[in-house]
């Protein structure tokens, strides 16, 4: 019998039998744990008690002799233990019977994220606490939220009204596959008011969830760039686009799509710093993404104001404008007691300030975040192949993420101590539903929390995959829809190309239907053997 436990603890003793539960057992804890009503009782099988001596996020957990000890230095711990308990004791199906363990537990990583970008689609605040509940479950601890990209700005800004006004909804949107020419003709939208994301923040904070809040620039700025067209270098009429890849824009050769904002006005600046100020007060966590992706500079190599500022400061290439903005925010989030975190093409104009925390992404070797950790900057690793969880399981399956490691990624073992966590990422260009979602996410997020948080040494695949066995059952109970195991595990190498393909040229949901009927003959299969 393999024990019911996702990210698998670090140290586990067996000892043989286990002790029933009730399903609102009482609980004593002189830790305070605002999210039980009542941790008084004197006479409570389950216990919690304080030790200094331990991490923010380490406890112990000793389930014998009929009744539960557990320990931690504060509420973190404490949470922990206790979502341990809830999977060990199998309480989301109601079991609530625990096996005779004595645990003694920490997490590898400290930073272990999942991303969410509600510009393509927007999900809103239930679904959003909803994901925050499932991070809860499987120690995940940031929740990266991509707030503003071309598609749609979703966050309340009070100095800019025109950001939710006009930014936050766009008149179609591209159905189908990055390269196909079909568009539903029907306006999207939604955004979140400052009160929402209060709301939201205070949620996850509950649930040992910090949230980073991504103000993406200087590129990706599309939906600001139709409410404030001054921000561009040329005033060309824009929209906030519908597209989700440059195939169609550039078959069309729409001149304002994909343009940064201008390096060479104050006023672009000073925007940027306006609403980061909004935004950082609103998020207590330290950590703060400041995008720097993919910014193309043919518009700043065009334009005369980019190009004085060039010269001032004796650039020789544009992307050195990127570093001077890079520069400029880092100082002013630094101001605000906050770390800068971007892409790792803010790498690409020279040396940045080490305090910035570089997030590897692009699909291949990325030699200049090598050096960066080499030379005393921190990295959280994004990896494509193991952490897009986007992409299609024909494409990255679920080993991609679960046997992630930095070396795969050329972070040699005297780099390591410079990856400070790994982040898995929802970009939801086509995944307008919760179900398509949590379809690439389940069990994705249960691979990376593993990754984040186990050893190696006490890792292992097939053990991983007979866990989540075990614990399959849940997800129809929490209305979790996931990945069958024939999706996430794909043999058939003819399928899978089959797959790659027409996802990228013309259905994109073409798993997604798959593993519906899949998930179905899983259950039917179980029902068989019950
Ligand atoms: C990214 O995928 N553009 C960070
Ligand atoms: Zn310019």
């Amino acid at each position: 019998m393999h024990l019911s436990l996702i990210p698998l603890a670090n140290s586990i003793k067996e000892y043989g039998g286990s002790i029933a539960l009730a399903e609102n057992e009482a609980v004593y804890s002189n830790i305070e744990l605002p999210l039980l009503k009542d941790t008084s009782r004197s006479k409570a099988k389950i216990n919690i008690y304080y030790q200094a001596s331990m991490g923010q996020a380490e406890y112990s957990l000793k389930c014998t002799g009929g009744s539960v000890t557990i320990k931690a230095s504060g509420r973190v711990g404490a949470y922990y233990a206790l979502q341990t308990l809830r999977m060990l004791g199998r309480f989301d199906e109601g079991v609530c019977r625990v096996p005779c363990v004595e645990i003694k537990d920490r997490p590898k990583y400290k930073y272990r994220g999942v991303s969410l970008d509600e510009s393509r689609h927007f999900f809103g605040k239930e679904y959003v606490k909803k994901m925050i509940d499932e991070m809860f479950r499987l120690k995940l601890n940031v929740l990266h939220w991509h707030l503003s990209d071309d598609q749609g700005w979703r966050i309340e800004i009070k100095k800019y009204p025109r950001l939710a006004e006009i930014g936050s909804k766009r008149a179609y949107t591209q159905l189908g596959s990055a390269t196909s020419d079909s568009f539903e003709q029907k306006e999207y939208g939604g955004y979140y008011t400052q009160e929402d994301i209060k709301e939201i923040v205070e949620y996850a904070a509950a649930r040992c969830v910090n949230i980073m809040p991504e103000i993406d620039v200087p590129a990706h700025m599309g939906a600001a760039i139709a409410a404030y067209p001054n921000l561009a270098c040329r005033e060309l009429e824009t929209e906030v686009f519908g597209y989700f890849s440059d195939y169609i824009p550039n078959k069309r050769g729409i001149e304002a799509w994909n343009r940064p904002v201008c390096m060479g006005k104050q006023e672009s600046i000073d925007f940027i710093l306006d609403v980061y100020d909004e935004v950082a007060a609103l998020f207590p966590f330290e950590y703060f993404h400041i995008g720097g992706d993919e910014c193309k500079t043919l518009e700043w190599a065009r334009c005369p104001a980019c190009q004085r500022v060039m010269k001032e400061n004796g650039f020789a290439k544009e992307q050195e404008l990127q570093k001077m903005l890079t520069g400029i925010l880092c100082r002013h989030l630094k101001a605000a007691g906050k770390r800068a975190v971007g892409w790792n093409e803010i790498l690409n104009g020279g040396e940045i300030d080490k305090s910035v925390i570089v997030q590897c992404w692009e699909n291949k070797r990325l030699p200049l975040c090598e050096e960066y950790a080499r030379t005393g900057g921190s990295l959280i690793m994004s990896n494509h192949k193991s952490f897009y969880f986007d992409m299609p399981y024909a494409m990255y399956p679920l080993k991609n993420t679960y046997e992630f490691s930095p070396g795969k990624y050329g972070i040699t073992p005297e780099l390591e101590k410079a990856v400070i966590g790994i982040e898995g990422e929802l970009w939801t260009e086509w995944m307008p539903t919760p179900q398509k979602l949590e379809m690439q996410l389940h069990p994705r997020a249960e691979a990376l929390a593993e990754a984040g948080w186990t050893d190696d040494e006490n890792k292992s695949f097939s053990d991983f995959l007979k866990r989540f066995d075990s614990i399959k059952g849940i997800y129809e109970r929490l209305g979790i829809n996931r990945a069958a195991d024939k999706t996430a595990n794909p043999k058939n190498i003819i399928k899978r190309f089959y797959y790659i393909y027409k996802i990228r040229h013309g259905n994109s949901n073409i798993e997604f239907l798959a593993n519906n009927k899949l998930l179905q003959k899983e259950a039917a299969a179980s029902t068989a053997e019950d």
